[in-house]
């Protein structure tokens, strides 16, 4: 359902909270019973769907001081905090919370306070060796003799964190070859209390998840954390935006809209929703009212019955799209409602 055509602006994002709550209830289920489902608030920092979300996940993760500020008014149970961010943090201002500070590199200090486990990111590509998997997938956390030398070097017991872009990589494989590792270097197991393995988690991967899950217990009893952003939120938003200019230059034909593909849309295709009306296989270029000549984005659709001043639904373009909103040449950020 959407919202009465009179009571809102475009561009709007709108979300269906009951979406977000089966795909919440869905990745949950495929997580052990001390597992821990964290929205990763990168892929959308902004407050009302924060709040909404709150009460289907444990906790969030936070990467910059935007998202910190933001999460200090959501007043969150658990943080999970991944990045450079880590080691300057001022989690101290949510006080008695759960807080696990991953770090990035060696040298980075630990900090104390409220937290009382020692975070380390792992590079995911170094746990790969047969050649066609040793691309740098991540550049982001300890090398494998790295990480060695720095759990040698602590008492402390450990979270892991594993994020990889491709998330084909976060399968069984990646935690035997983790796993065997440590015990090649008699690290004891046992000393692990959490394992975080990422984001990229979705209702279409909840198999692997499980798998993984399964495979990772066989070694430890730590909790199993997860931090899937899009996957909790892709496919429960859509963007409602007015046509605002059409015309053609030879075959190509362009659509303007108030939404901005370059602002305000970011990270996957859009498709129009109501196929019914707009559905087609013309080649049409959305086109944004900046002035950059990348200020389009390609889509498929009827183009001769889109009338000026129509609203159009799009879907496939919520996640991280309001990480890039930005006020460039007085272009509004886009709304974002939560129903
Ligand atoms: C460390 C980390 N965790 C979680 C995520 C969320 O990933 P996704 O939106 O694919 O679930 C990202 C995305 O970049 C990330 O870098």
């Amino acid at each position: 359902m959407l919202p009465e055509t009179d009571l809102f602006q475009t561009p709007l994002l709108y979300f269906q909270s009951d979406v977000i709550a089966e795909n919440a209830a869905a990745l949950r289920a495929a997580l052990p019973d001390n597992g821990r489902l964290i929205f990763s608030v990168k892929s959308f920092p902004e407050k009302s769907l924060l709040e909404s979300l709150k009460p289907h996940v444990d906790g969030f993760d936070i990467s910059n001081s935007y998202e910190e500020e933001l999460l200090t008014q959501i007043n969150p149970s658990f943080l999970s905090v991944v990045g450079p961010l880590a080691s300057t943090v001022a989690v101290d201002s949510i006080p008695g919370k759960s807080v696990i500070l991953y770090q990035d590199h060696a040298d980075d200090a630990i900090s104390a306070g409220s937290h009382d486990l020692l975070g380390l990111r792992v590079r995911v590509t170094d746990y790969f060796q047969t050649s066609e998997n040793t691309q740098i997938f991540t550049r982001f956390g300890f090398g494998r003799n790295e990480l060695l030398k720095r759990l040698r070097s602590s008492a402390d017991d450990i979270a892991f964190h594993f994020h990889a872009p491709d998330h084909r990589l976060m399968c069984v494989s990646l935690f035997s070859s983790f796993f065997e590792s440590l015990q090649q270097a008699d690290f004891a197991l046992d000393r692990i209390r959490v394992m975080n393995i990422g984001g990229g988690w979705n209702t279409s991967n909840t198999d692997r998840l499980r798998s993984v899950c399964n495979y990772i217990e066989r070694y430890v009893t730590a909790e199993i954390h997860i931090e899937p952003g899009a996957g909790l939120i892709h496919d429960a938003g859509v963007v409602i935006c007015k046509a605002l200019r059409k015309h053609t230059a030879g075959t190509q034909k362009y659509l303007t809209i108030d939404a901005s593909p370059e602002l305000h849309l970011r990270w996957s295709l859009p498709a129009f929703l109501d196929q019914e009306r707009y559905g087609g296989d013309d080649e049409i270029q959305l086109c944004g009212p900046t002035v950059f000549e990348g200020d389009t984005v390609p889509i498929r659709g009827n183009f001769d019955v889109i009338k000026c001043g129509d609203l159009l639904v799009l879907s496939g373009l919520v996640s991280y799209s309001v990480s890039w909103n930005c006020t460039f040449n007085g272009i509004p950020r886009i709304s974002v409602c939560v129903g």
